[in-house]
């Protein structure tokens, strides 16, 4: 864990002054959710190691109504890593080299964005675009800076930190990243006496007090990284199990968190029904993201694999009839045809026909005869020939 910038200072308390039983006052505010949130946290003082072995690391939303205490545990969890009167930073109030540079300022630590949600652009402020995050998943550069030299070289700092989005609107963004994010939303509705003596307790307790728990962590470092190489695929395979997740992108984010779960767990000294409402909250976390975003029937996916694969080269279609290059038309005899030669396994033809209206990865226009870029008549080559295709429009970039 560093931070590559003096302006940012840790201050971490010493075991003595530690109050380590601080996880019981987040549940007690929060619910398991609250605890989602520190396991994430807690990665993400990882993240560098844990894309190194998956490649990626999610983002987390934390959302919800304005009182909801989104500031209140943004704020408790920067004082778990020593820092004070902190909650993040808007990135549509600051310059496109200024968030740039928010990025590449730290290594395995948080990068929190807040209350980016403003509805149109104003002069100041311009709406922040989630797509630019998009490549931060996966540990790269968020944006390419020019260098301040004679030369058209550009600087591309990785992106070594994870990050934290905190807003009262959910993010509107392109699929390809609401897959990238899980999502945590808080409303009143669990508010009681309770969970505001612990909020308020939360406010009060000082930096010192809890910034051990960034020493506890680091050095357990082996532990975390063997729960997370060990559990998570075997989370991820019982995610995909379920009849309600099929995106293997929402599998594997969440079962990053449930492994996490498992290494704060023990690290923290959780009791192991708290641990187990924990991973049951994350395993209700994929599924709402699976129906909240837009993802093909299982036999669509198959199909869409299988011409991947062997329409490969669009410059040398197999597969797709279409001229025009916007366009794949796929004509379904021909396709189950040439699938048997290249001894895919394929969907029944009923069921293509049943669900591939659905399609929207590549959505679905409509059915009608095609003059082909792959089939002529007869011998000669000149001769058009027209099939009968499904029309779908090309996959935007995921
Ligand atoms: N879980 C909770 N239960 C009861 N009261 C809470 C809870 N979370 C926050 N509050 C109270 O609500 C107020 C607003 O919280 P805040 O964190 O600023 O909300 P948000 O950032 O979601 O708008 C705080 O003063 C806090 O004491
Ligand atoms: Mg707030």
């Amino acid at each position: 864990m560093k931070s590559l910038n003096k302006g940012f200072q840790l201050q971490i308390g010493n075991h003595s002054e530690y109050k380590k039983d601080w996880p019981q006052l987040v549940y007690q505010a929060f619910g398991p959710k609250g605890l989602v949130a520190i396991s994430f946290w807690l990665g993400s003082l990882f993240s560098e190691q844990i894309r190194a072995i998956h490649k990626s690391y999610p983002f987390l939303e934390i959302v919800g109504e304005p009182g909801a205490g989104k500031t209140t545990l943004v704020e408790f969890m920067w004082k778990l890593l020593g820092k004070a009167d902190e909650e993040g930073f808007d990135p549509s109030k600051a310059t496109a080299a200024a968030v740039s540079r928010k990025f590449s300022q730290v290594s395995n630590l948080p990068v929190v964005l807040i209350e980016a949600d403003r509805e149109e652009d104003t002069a100041k402020a311009k709406k922040f675009d989630w797509d630019e995050l998009k490549t931060a998943y996966n540990g790269r550069a968020s944006r390419a800076r020019g260098m301040k030299n004679s030369g058209n070289e550009t600087y591309e700092p990785p992106f070594r930190g994870a990050i934290v989005i905190t807003q009262n609107a959910e993010v509107s963004a392109s699929e390809a990243i609401l897959q990238r994010i899980t999502q945590l939303y808080f409303d009143k509705g669990r508010h009681s006496r309770e969970s505001k003596s612990a909020t308020d307790e939360m406010n009060v307790l000082p930096v010192k007090n809890l910034s051990y728990f960034l020493k506890q962590i680091t050095m357990a470092e082996t532990r975390v990284m063997d729960f997370v190489a060990t559990n998570t695929p075997i989370y991820e395979d019982h995610l995909l199990s379920l009849k309600d997740i099929h995106s293997v992108r929402i599998a594997k984010n969440h079962a990053q968190l449930m492994s996490l779960t498992d290494a704060m767990s023990e690290v923290l000294g959780l009791p192991d029904n708290q641990r187990d409402e924990v991973i049951d909250c994350i395993q209700d976390l994929a599924i709402s993201r699976q129906r909240a975003i837009v993802a093909d029937h299982p036999v669509v996916q198959q199909f869409w694999e299988t011409y991947e694969y062997i329409n490969n080269d669009e410059d040398e279609p197999v597969l797709n009839h279409s001229r025009n290059r916007e366009l794949i038309a796929v004509n379904l005899n021909h396709f189950v045809r040439v699938a048997n030669e290249f001894k895919q396994q394929i969907p029944l033809l009923s069921d293509l026909k049943k669900y591939l209206k659905t399609s929207k990865s590549r959505k679905f226009q409509s059915i009608k005869p095609v003059n082909s870029a792959i089939e002529t008549r007869g011998e000669s080559y000149s001769q058009p020939k027209t099939v009968k295709c499904w029309l779908f429009t090309k996959e935007i970039s995921q």
